[in-house]
């Protein structure tokens, strides 16, 4: 099974951006430890500050990919243009979010990428990232 892990803007700061909402731990870091845990998973990540690259990575792996787990950050709340990427391609994709974005400001409880998701999976820390690769694996019910 091949899932891509597709980071949005200021992800790459995970670890040391805002730690009481986004904890101390890289991703790079963790990133090892999920591949350890899913040997058998083909894993795959991507991290980009920029929407057009998270579009073209949408659409590059969006045909062939058995699952994307997107968390876009910021853009989440603002890209018609991500949005309609996912609702474009054929792969499905899970929506996450590290911090429960329902209890923070407004802004951020509306997404542009979730009616299009196959699911969405906020607010566990990084464990999230876990959880949805879980659900992929998982036989569907
Ligand atoms: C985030 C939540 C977004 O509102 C924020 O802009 C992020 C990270 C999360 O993982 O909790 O960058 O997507």
């Amino acid at each position: 099974m091949k899932i891509i892990i597709i980071n949005g803007p200021n992800l790459n700061l995970l670890g040391k951006r805002e730690p009481d909402i986004y904890g101390t731990a890289s991703f790079e870091d963790y990133y090892i430890v999920l591949k350890e845990k899913f040997p058998k998973v083909e894993l795959v990540y991507f991290q980009s500050n920029h929407e057009g690259e998270l579009v073209d990575k949408l659409h590059e792996l969006g045909f062939s990919y058995d699952g994307i787990i997107i968390n876009a950050g910021a853009y989440t709340h603002t890209s018609v243009a991500i949005g309609d990427a996912i609702k474009g391609i054929k792969t499905p994709v899970i929506e996450v979010h590290i911090s429960n974005v329902h209890a923070r400001e407004e802004f951020r409880h509306h997404s542009y990428l979730s009616a299009n998701a196959k699911g969405v999976i906020l607010g566990f820390g990084l464990n999230s990232y876990e959880l949805a690769i879980r659900s992929f694996i998982l036989p569907q019910t």
